[in-house]
């Protein structure tokens, strides 16, 4: 057996709520001897050096994003759920591989221009300071609540032409979008999640056939309406794709606004930098996503059979690709909890994958975390917690990582 396999006695599992709410010293114990270690609980094979990481990323042809775990689901009552009542999901992007992947990017990248997402800038400081507004004179807010989840899920809702009073249904959607990408669900809850996203089908589906007939600036109008390889998309690939959008970066970029927001409690000289140079909120942007990736990890299935770092990982299985422990490998970043916004290679970072999934939305998230970055910095100030060790509490996920609380109060400037 080879150096990097671990027998059923190591306790230690990606499984466990607790190296969930808190991975990096499990990803320290492993990444020197158990580069691929296949985990006891799940049988995956988790990676985490940043090297390992980054070529998994790009060997597309043995590893596969179409694994089975994120569109159609394995229990067949939850797939009756999507016929009966929606559309059986199809793999378009995250799910889907290269040459079928080509398609349906090529449509994404022609609509999600960064003429496009550079242009909405003005919209986005617009709403930071409405939501700041609502909330300055709040002797205590959660900051979750108050403004990280609410700032992602404004932008690309107007985007999606989707209107604020359904924002609790979306935020459920999204919650659920991501939950059902655990290899860990069981039964019940792929069918009760079914339920919830043909209900989000039926929804985006009657704004489709709305901008087909009235076509407008919206991103979902342009989706709709412009043609990939010749053709218009039918309705369940543009459910899948518009899903995406919709989820994607929704508790991604909440997570890194809170991340953000906690180094700026912990480490007040990180948001006084950042209020001198407002420039400086850029390698701040790279060093959260960098240190506090909001996705730790998301999966590949082994089409043929693959060596890694030595290990020969057999055709069939499940890889974990660990971007958060590559993000602080030791060997690609020196010191690398800190967060140092001098670091010349920070923007190097797998937060947002590489290769051909690699992020669509990055330059949209990274607009929208620097400038709120900059808004909150340069009306606010002397952030500070006020619950204790009770001010913040850690979601329990298989894939994401972040606060989903943060009890805090600040100073008006
Ligand atoms: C901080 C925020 C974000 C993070 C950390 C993040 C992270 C990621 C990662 C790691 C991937 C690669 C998946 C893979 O390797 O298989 C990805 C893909 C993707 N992201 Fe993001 N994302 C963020 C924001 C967004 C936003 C704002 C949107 C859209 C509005 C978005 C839409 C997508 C889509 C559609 C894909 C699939 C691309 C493909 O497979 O071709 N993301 N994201």
């Amino acid at each position: 057996m080879s150096k990097s396999s671990v027998t059923a006695d190591t306790p230690l599992s990606f499984a466990d709520p607790a190296v969930q709410r808190c991975p990096f010293s499990s990803y320290d114990r492993l990444r020197d001897d158990r580069p691929v270690y296949h985990d006891p609980l799940t049988g995956n094979y988790v990676l985490t050096r940043y090297e390992d990481v980054r070529k998994a990323l790009l060997n597309v042809k043995a590893l596969r994003n179409r694994t089975g775990l994120n569109s159609t689901r394995s229990d067949p009552t939850a797939n009756r759920v999507f016929e009966e009542k929606g559309w059986l999901p199809i793999d378009t992007l995250v799910s889907n591989d290269p040459p079928d992947h080509r398609v349906y990017r090529t449509l994404v990248d022609k609509v999600f221009t960064p003429t496009r997402v550079g242009a909405l800038e003005p919209r986005i400081e617009e709403i930071i300071n409405e939501l700041i507004d609502a909330f300055i004179d709040a002797p205590e807010i959660d900051f979750l609540q108050a403004f990280a989840v609410r700032l992602p899920m404004y932008v690309i809702a107007e985007q999606l032409g989707v209107p604020r009073e359904h924002m609790d249904r979306f935020k459920l959607w999204s919650d659920v979008s991501v939950e059902s990408v655990s290899p860990v669900l069981t039964s019940q809850r792929e069918v009760e999640i079914a339920e919830i996203l043909t209900e989000m089908q039926r929804y985006l589906a009657a704004e489709i056939e709305h901008v087909r007939e009235t076509p407008n600036d919206t991103l979902i109008s342009h989706l709709a309406n412009t043609e990939t390889d010749g053709r218009l998309l039918e309705m369940r690939e543009l459910l899948s794709i518009i899903h995406q959008l919709l989820v994607a970066g929704n508790e991604t970029t909440t997570t890194t606004l809170a991340s953000g927001m906690k180094l700026f409690i912990e480490q007040p000289e990180l948001a006084d930098e950042i209020r001198r140079d407002p420039t400086r909120a850029k390698p701040f942007v790279e060093e959260t996503l960098r240190t506090l990736s909001p996705i730790q990890a998301l999966f590949r299935r082994v089409a043929e059979d693959v060596e890694i770092a030595g290990v020969t990982i057999p055709a069939g299985s499940l890889v974990e690709v660990r971007y958060g422990a590559a993000n602080r490998d030791p060997k690609q970043y020196a010191e690398p909890a800190k967060v140092d916004l001098d670091r010349s290679n920070a923007a190097s970072h797998l937060a947002f994958g590489a290769g051909p999934h690699l992020c669509i939305g990055n330059q949209l998230a990274r607009g929208e975390l620097r400038l709120a970055f900059q808004i909150l910095t340069r009306r606010l100030t002397n952030f500070r917690a006020t619950r204790g060790d009770d001010s913040y509490s850690w979601m329990t996920s298989y894939i994401a990582h972040g606060p989903d609380q943060l009890w805090m109060r600040f100073d008006r400037r």
